[in-house]
């Protein structure tokens, strides 16, 4: 279901909470949504720019989404729960560290609620990255994989209901989901920046287990590259609000039919937060271009 009072209420006590700290309402373009082991991406965020803040700021303004009336709160131990409000090379941004999933029981309208108040806050452009398994057999733990396209395995969408016509049509278009030009600049940026980027379509399952060998094997022949529990309901409610998307995902383990090897969320949080670094540098990189 649709919940659009639930997000403006959420989007005005956010607005409120960080003009009281900025001395402005604010108003980011650009979203950031940080995968399991990948909140480091707030290392990317400079303080806002806030010439009427009450005291000056020297750092990102966060906000936990447990001030947040309403706003489901991520029961992962690896992830933070909370906004962070910057700048990164002079593009105002929103962050969003912690993520909610299917699995922790929430329906797709809470999974889907951090998006939905950040494009109410005003973002035109959502980053989105996740922590998954390489199904592509030529690539390794570590890297990372721009992401061209996905298939929602969850079965779940959260435009199911009655459609909000403000947020965006009933039948929205799937036909590109990641934005062509801003995949371009991130495969730009990464040759400039020395990292390695693949390219492929990832797998949104529900979890919370991970996959069995046939699993893994049959995502594969049904065409993905990686595997994860999270972002296609995300996109999915962001292509349905107009925004142009960039999804990365980390890939932190290799996830093969005939090598199975066990993949505990502790070595998928180290594999993540090594290549934490690469990741922030590139997001950086992309959203001062956006
Ligand atoms: N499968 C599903 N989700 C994941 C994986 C995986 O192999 N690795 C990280 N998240």
């Amino acid at each position: 279901m649709q919940n659009p009072e639930n997000v403006q209420n959420s989007a005005s006590v956010i607005a409120s909470a960080i003009s009281g700290q900025t001395g402005h309402t604010p108003r980011p373009r650009v979203g950031v949504v940080c995968g399991t082991g990948l909140g480091g991406l707030a290392d990317a965020l400079d303080a806002p720019d806030a010439p009427n803040a009450p005291v000056a700021l020297d750092a990102p303004v966060a906000l936990p989404y447990a001030r947040i009336p309403g706003f489901p709160q991520s029961t992962v131990a690896s992830h933070e729960g909370r906004f962070l409000f910057g700048r990164i090379g002079g593009v105002d941004v929103v962050l969003q560290q912690g993520r909610c999933h299917l699995y922790e029981g929430y329906p797709p309208e809470d999974v889907c609620m951090g998006v939905r108040v950040m494009a109410a806050l005003g973002i035109e452009t959502l980053v989105i990255t996740n922590a998954a398994g390489a199904l592509n057999p030529r690539w390794d733990a570590g890297d990372l994989m721009l992401i061209t396209d996905h298939v929602n395995f969850t079965g779940r969408s959260p435009l199911t209901g009655p459609n909000h016509d403000a947020w965006g049509p009933r039948f929205p278009d799937m036909s590109a989901p990641y934005d062509a030009a801003l995949g371009r600049i991130a495969m730009e940026e990464a040759a400039r920046l020395g990292v390695r980027l693949e390219r492929g379509v990832y797998a949104g399952v529900p979890g919370p287990q991970m996959e069995t060998p046939a699993e893994t094997r049959m995502y594969r022949q049904l065409g993905a590259d990686a595997v994860g529990m999270s972002t296609v309901l995300e996109v999915i409610a962001a292509r349905h609000m107009g925004l142009r998307v960039l999804g990365i995902s980390c890939l932190t383990n290799k996830n093969l039919p005939d090598c199975m090897r066990e993949a505990p969320l502790e070595e998928v949080i180290r594999v993540a937060g090594e290549a934490g670094g690469r990741l922030t540098r590139l997001v950086a990189a992309v959203v001062a271009r956006v």
